[in-house]
C-alpha cells in the first residue's frame, strides 16, 4: 500500500502538478455490491447529418460533385476544356434525356480532332490513391460522327494520371463502365471527360467511385469513414438530421421516398446548410440522396446500430420560415411516416415492404424507433406530434417515438414543451445542447433530478462549443472533450432515465465545413477523430451492462462551487469487471482515495485507460492521434487503494473479481 503511494505521487510529479491541498483528499466510492438500473445498449450512439459534406463529399463515396448535371446551374462543378486547338462547343441540353427524372445531360459537338470535353473538380478536389482502382459509369449516346469518349484522372498540377477509353455499345443511351488506375496520390485530382474525333456525344450521371467502398458495394460509402463509425461500436444512428430534416422551408424538407430506388431517379436537392451561414457559405451544397434510407439502414445494419429515422411532422425549421402544414392537411405527412414503418419492417408482399425486397433487401431491418420532427417547439409542434403518435401508435404501439424537446437544454420552449410531452407520454424526449465546457461542467447531475416515471431522454444533440455557438473559431480541443466527458458520467449514472446520446455533428470537410466542432474530420484521403471521438469511444466500449452507484467526497471545486472531479461506474456481467470512469477537470494531478465495496479481492493489475493532455490541445490529419487513449496497468492488492488523476484526464479503470 505505501509503496503503491508512493508510486502514485512519484507519477504526479512528473507531470509537473502539485496535488490539491488542504481539504483532506478526494475519495471515490463505488459500491459494486449494489447494482442498479441496466444501461440501455443505445445509451452511446451517432447522429448523422449531411451538414459539412458530410453526406455528398464524404460519407457517400461519389467522386463526382452534380455528376447528373441537375444542380440548378447544370455546369456547376464542372469546367467546360476547349483548347485552343480544338472546335465545337460544350452546351447543357433537355430535350430526350436518358431518364426523365434526370433531364439535363451535356452535349459535346466536335468539328476537329483535338480532345475537347469537361473537367469535374469534385468535392474540393477528386482524393485518388496510386495503384487504387476507380469505377467510372456514365450513360453516353453518340450522336454522330464515332468519337472515341475518354475518361482522364488528371493531377492538381496537370499531369495525367489515368486514362481509360469508354466503349460504346450501341446507338442511343447507354451505360457505359471504365476502369481508372493512378499512377500517383492526389488529394485533389481532377476528372476529365473527353471526345478525341469529329462529332457530337450526350453524356449524364458521369461518376466515379473507388472500387474499394465499404464492404466493396459498389456506389457504396468511403470505407475509412464508416469504419471510424463502427469502431465507436454505436448502440444506434440517427439520421438523417438534424435541420435538414425540417428544411428552411417546406419545398426543402428531407422526403424519405424521394431518396430510395434508383440513383438516377432520386432528384438533387439544395441543402439549406449551402446558404445558411453567410459566414460559410457554400453555393455548390446539394444532395444527390445517393446516400438514401435504404442506405442508412444498410449502414446501421453494417455496424449494429439500432435505426433511429427522424421525420418532418409538417413544420419548417423555426429558425427560418417556420412553415407550418395545416393540421388538416398533415395526413401525407403521417402518412410517409407509417409508409416508412412498413419499408422498414414491413413483409415482401406489403407496398413499401416490397421496394425494400427490390432494393436487394427482403428481410426487414427492424425499426424500432422514429423521431417526430427535429428541434421543434411551441403549441404548433405539440398538437402536430399528438397527430402523429396517435395515428402511429394505433397501427404500430410497439414502436417507441422520439418527441422534440427544441433547441435549448433550458428555457421557456423547453419548459413548456416537457410537461406537454409528460401529458401525452411521450416514450423519449430528444434533449439538444450546445453550450461552453463549463456549463457541462457545471451540469453533470442535471439528471439526478429527472422524473423517474416520465419520458426517457435522449440526449440526442450536444457537444461543448469553445467559443459559442455556431462561432466558426470553435474548437474540438480537449477542454471540450472532457467536459463531455464529464456530463456523460452523469447520463451513465442516470441509465433508468437516460437512454441515449448522440454527440453532433458527426462529420466535417477540412476544406468544405459549415459548422464546428464536429466528431470526425476528413478531406479527400485522410480522416481523423476528435479528442471527443475517442471519449465517444471509450464510454461506447467500456459501457457496461448496468449502473453501480459511486459517491464523491471532498472533491475540488470551482470558484462557483460546482465540483470538479466526476465518477461514474457500471458493471460489465460478462466480462465480470467493474468499470470505473473518472474525469478529473482540474489542472493539478489527484490522489484519491479508492474503495471499492463488493468485491474483496479484485484482480491486480486492474486495466487503466487515460486521456490526459492540455486543454488546449487538438487532434489533426498531421498528428491524428495526438490527444488519444492510452492503455496501461496498475497493482491493486485489495478493495482500498490510492489511485493518481493525471491532471485534466478521463480514466478508466477495469477491476475485475480476483480468482
Ligand atoms: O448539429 C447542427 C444543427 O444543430 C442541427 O442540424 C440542428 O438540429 C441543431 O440546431
Amino acid at each position: 500500500m505505501a509503496t503503491r503511494y508512493w508510486i502514485s505521487v512519484t507519477a504526479i510529479l512528473l507531470v509537473g502538478q502539485a496535488i490539491q491541498p488542504s481539504y483532506g483528499g478526494p475519495s471515490i466510492t463505488v459500491m459494486a455490491d449494489r447494482p442498479g438500473p441496466k444501461i440501455s445498449p443505445t445509451m452511446w450512439g451517432l447522429f448523422f447529418e449531411d451538414i459539412n459534406f458530410g453526406a455528398d463529399g464524404g460519407l457517400y463515396a461519389e467522386l463526382v460533385k452534380n455528376r447528373g448535371f441537375e444542380f440548378p446551374e447544370p455546369l456547376m462543378g464542372w469546367v467546360k476544356l476547349s483548347p485552343s486547338l480544338a472546335q465545337g462547343q460544350v452546351s447543357i441540353r433537355e430535350d430526350d434525356p436518358f431518364d426523365p427524372a434526370n433531364p439535363h445531360y451535356v452535349r459535346i459537338e466536335s468539328a476537329g480532332t483535338a480532345p475537347l470535353g469537361l473537367c469535374n473538380q469534385g468535392f474540393r478536389g477528386i482524393g485518388v490513391r496510386a495503384g487504387r482502382t476507380y469505377d467510372l459509369s456514365a450513360w453516353v449516346r453518340i450522336v454522330n460522327g464515332s468519337p472515341s469518349v475518354i475518361a482522364q484522372l488528371v493531377s492538381e498540377d496537370g499531369v495525367t494520371l489515368a486514362r481509360a477509353t469508354l466503349q460504346v455499345a450501341g446507338p442511343g443511351w447507354t451505360k457505359c463502365k471504365a476502369v481508372l488506375q493512378p499512377t500517383e496520390t492526389d488529394p485533389k485530382a481532377r476528372l476529365y471527360v473527353l471526345i478525341e474525333g469529329k462529332g457530337i456525344v450526350d453524356l449524364d450521371m458521369i461518376s466515379l467511385f473507388p472500387r474499394d467502398t465499404w464492404k466493396g458495394r459498389p456506389g457504396g460509402l468511403r470505407a475509412d469513414l464508416v469504419q471510424m463509425l463502427a469502431d465507436l461500436r454505436p448502440g444506434f444512428l440517427r439520421f438523417p438530421g438534424g435541420c435538414i430534416v425540417e428544411g428552411s422551408d417546406l419545398s426543402k424538407r428531407y422526403q424519405w421516398k424521394n431518396t430510395i430506388g434508383p440513383v438516377e431517379k432520386r432528384q438533387c436537392l439544395i441543402n439549406r446548410w449551402n446558404y445558411e451561414f453567410l459566414h460559410r457559405p457554400t453555393p455548390d451544397y446539394y444532395q444527390s440522396f445517393g446516400l438514401g434510407f435504404f442506405e442508412f439502414f444498410q449502414l446501421c445494419e453494417d455496424i449494429g446500430a439500432e435505426p433511429l429515422p427522424i421525420l418532418n411532422c409538417g413544420m419548417a425549421c423555426q429558425f427560418n420560415s417556420g412553415e407550418l402544414v395545416p393540421l388538416d392537411q398533415l395526413d401525407p405527412y403521417i402518412q410517409d411516416a407509417l409508409d416508412l414503418i412498413e419499408f422498414a419492417n414491413g413483409p415482401v408482399t406489403s407496398t413499401w415492404g416490397q421496394k425494400r425486397a427490390q432494393m436487394g433487401h427482403p428481410e426487414p431491418f427492424n425499426l424500432k424507433m422514429l423521431g417526430i420532427g427535429n428541434e421543434q417547439w411551441g403549441p404548433q409542434y405539440i398538437e402536430r406530434y399528438e397527430r402523429f403518435a396517435k395515428a402511429i401508435k394505433a397501427r404500430y404501439p410497439q414502436i417507441q417515438l422520439v418527441a422534440a424537446a427544441g433547441p435549448d437544454p433550458d428555457g421557456q420552449r423547453f419548459d413548456y414543451l416537457w410537461p406537454q410531452l409528460r401529458r401525452l407520454k411521450a416514450d423519449i424526449v430528444d434533449e439538444h445542447y450546445y453550450r461552453p465546457p463549463a456549463w457541462f461542467l457545471d451540469n453533470t447531475d442535471r439528471y439526478d433530478k429527472y422524473d423517474r416515471n416520465g419520458p426517457k431522454v435522449f440526449a440526442g444533440e450536444y457537444a461543448a462549443q469553445s467559443i459559442q455557438t455556431v462561432s466558426p473559431r470553435n474548437r474540438n480541443n480537449w477542454l471540450c472533450a472532457l467536459a463531455e466527458a464529464a456530463m456523460m458520467t452523469g447520463f451513465e449514472r442516470n441509465a433508468d432515465v437516460v437512454v441515449m446520446a448522440s454527440y453532433a455533428p458527426l462529420f466535417a470537410h477540412e476544406d468544405a465545413w459549415q459548422w464546428r466542432p464536429n466528431l470526425i474530420w476528413f478531406d479527400n484521403l485522410n480522416v481523423y477523430g476528435t479528442p471527443n471521438y475517442y471519449v465517444q469511444k471509450l464510454f461506447s466500449t467500456n459501457r457496461g451492462d448496468v449502473v453501480v452507484p459511486v459517491e464523491l467526497d471532498g472533491v475540488p471545486l470551482a470558484t462557483n462551487g460546482r465540483p470538479r472531479l466526476y465518477a461514474s461506474a457500471s458493471l460489465d456481467q460478462k466480462a465480470k469487471e467493474l468499470i470505473v470512469k473518472v474525469v478529473n477537470a482540474t489542472g493539478n494531478g489527484l490522489a484519491v482515495s479508492m474503495k471499492i465495496t463488493g468485491i474483496s479481492q479484485p484482480r491486480s493489475p486492474a486495466n487503466i485507460i487515460t486521456m490526459a493532455a492540455d486543454p488546449e490541445d487538438e487532434n489533426s490529419v498531421a498528428n491524428p492521434t495526438k490527444v488519444s487513449p492510452v492503455n496501461s496497468t496498475f497493482q491493486i492488492s485489495g478493495p482500498e487503494f490510492t489511485y493518481a488523476f493525471k491532471p485534466y484526464s478521463l480514466t478508466i479503470l477495469r477491476i475485475g473479481q480476483g480468482s
